[in-house]
C-alpha cells in the first residue's frame, strides 16, 4: 500500500477479496479450531448430579460419578482438554480439601482418566473455593491462622497484619499450592494450572513435581491474571467470592501492561510450559504483546463474565449469539493466543 501510485484505487479494490464466501475463505488469515479449545467443568460433592449453574447458563455442577460421561461427550466433539474446578462439601481456613486425596477434584480426575484416557485433564490449582474466607491463600488479615507444615522454613515467615483489609501470606500459600498440585498429579492430571497469583508459586510447584518424579506434568500458569469484575458469575458458581476485602493485593491491576509481561517472564523462568492471560477481551493487547515477546504457547481465558455478557445480550434479542461468539473468539486468536479456554467450547465444536 505504501508503494504509491501502482497500489492505489482503482487498481486495488480490497472488496475484490470479499466478493464471495469462497473468496473470503481463501484469504482468511485466522481460523478457529476445536484443537485449541479447553472446556471448563465444575464438580461438587454429591451423587448423580447434573445441576444447572444459575449464574452461568448452559453450565452444570457434576459429581465425581457423573463427570466421566460429560468428559466423554466433550472428547467426542474433538475438544482435547477440560479444565476442572471443584467445590468441596466443607470449607476451612486453610482450604485443606484442596489437597485431600479423596477430594472432589482428585476423585473426578481418576474417573475421567479411566473413561477417556486421551482427554487432557487440566486442574485449577487455587484455594479460594476451599477456604472459608474465600481468599486464594493463607489469610493473616485478622490474626494468626493455622500454618502448614514447613518445607523450607518459609511457612512461618508471613506476619499477621491486623487492620489490613486483606493480607494473604505469599510463601505459606505457595507451600499449600504445591501440595494441591502434587495431589492432582498423583490423581492423574496432565496439566496443573495455578490461578492464585502468588509470587513464586510456579517455582514451588515445579520443584514439588520434580522431587516426586512427575517430570511430564505440564504447568499452565495463570501468569497475567487481572483483578476483574468479569469473574462474577464464576464466583457465584463456586461460592468463592472473598468474605471480606478483594483480590487486589494479589491479582493484577488492570491498568498494567508492562507488569503483565514481567509476570509472564517470571512464570516461564520458574518452569511454566504454557502461560495464560485472563480475562481475554479487555486484555487483547496483553495477549498481543505476549505473542510478540514469547515463543511458548499462550492461553487466554474467555471468562464467565464475558460468556454471560454475550449470553444475556443474545437472550435479550440484541445480537446473534453464534456470530457474536465466533467474532469474540476469533479476536482472541487474532491477538495471538493459541489456546482458548471457553465455556463456549462445546457450542463452537458443534458449529465449525
Ligand atoms: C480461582 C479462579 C477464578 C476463575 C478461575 N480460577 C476466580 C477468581 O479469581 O476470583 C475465574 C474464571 C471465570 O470467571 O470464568 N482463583
Amino acid at each position: 500500500m505504501v508503494k504509491g501510485v501502482f497500489m492505489s484505487f482503482p487498481k486495488i479494490r480490497l472488496r475484490r477479496l470479499r466478493g464471495s464466501a469462497s473468496m473470503r475463505k481463501l484469504v482468511r488469515e485466522t481460523s478457529l479450531s476445536v484443537n485449541n479449545l479447553v472446556y471448563p467443568l465444575f464438580v461438587r460433592e454429591g451423587e448423580n448430579l447434573k445441576e444447572p449453574i444459575k449464574s452461568m447458563a448452559g453450565c452444570f455442577h457434576f459429581s465425581p460419578d457423573t463427570i466421566a460421561a460429560e468428559a466423554a461427550e466433550v472428547a467426542a466433539l474433538g475438544i482435547p482438554a477440560v479444565l476442572l474446578f471443584g467445590l468441596p462439601a466443607k470449607k476451612d481456613p486453610t482450604g485443606s480439601q484442596a489437597w485431600a486425596e479423596t477430594g472432589v477434584v482428585q476423585r473426578s480426575i481418576k474417573e475421567i482418566k479411566k473413561a477417556v484416557p486421551d482427554l487432557l485433564v487440566i486442574t485449577d490449582v487455587c484455594l479460594c473455593a476451599y477456604t472459608s474466607h474465600g481468599h486464594c491463600g493463607v489469610n493473616r488479615s485478622t490474626g494468626f491462622q493455622p500454618v502448614p507444615a514447613q518445607r523450607r522454613g518459609l511457612a512461618e515467615g508471613g506476619q499477621a497484619r491486623p487492620g489490613w483489609p486483606c493480607y494473604v501470606d505469599n510463601d505459606a500459600t505457595c507451600e499449600l499450592l504445591a501440595k494441591v498440585a502434587l495431589s492432582h498429579a498423583y490423581a492423574g492430571a496432565d496439566i496443573v494450572a495455578p490461578s492464585d497469583m502468588m509470587d513464586g508459586r510456579v517455582k514451588y510447584i515445579r520443584e514439588a513435581l520434580e522431587e516426586n518424579n512427575f517430570r511430564d506434568i505440564a504447568i499452565m500458569s495463570y501468569a497475567a491474571k487481572f483483578a476483574s469484575a468479569f469473574y462474577g458469575p464464576f464466583r457465584d458458581a463456586l461460592d468463592s467470592a472473598p468474605a471480606f476485602g478483594d483480590r487486589k493485593t494479589y491479582q493484577m491491576d488492570s491498568a498494567n501492561a508492562r507488569q503483565a509481561l514481567a509476570e509472564i517472564v517470571l512464570d516461564i523462568e520458574e518452569g511454566a510450559d504454557i502461560v495464560m492471560v485472563k480475562p481475554a477481551l479487555c486484555f487483547l493487547d496483553i495477549i498481543y504483546r505476549a505473542r510478540q515477546r514469547f515463543d511458548c504457547p499462550i492461553a487466554a481465558y474467555n471468562v464467565s463474565g464475558e460468556y454471560m455478557m454475550l449470553n444475556s445480550a443474545a437472550d435479550a434479542g440484541l445480537l446473534d449469539k453464534e456470530q457474536a461468539m465466533m467474532e469474540m473468539l476469533i479476536s482472541i486468536k487474532r491477538a495471538g493466543a493459541n489456546i482458548i479456554i471457553t465455556y463456549f467450547a462445546k457450542d463452537v465444536a458443534k458449529c465449525i
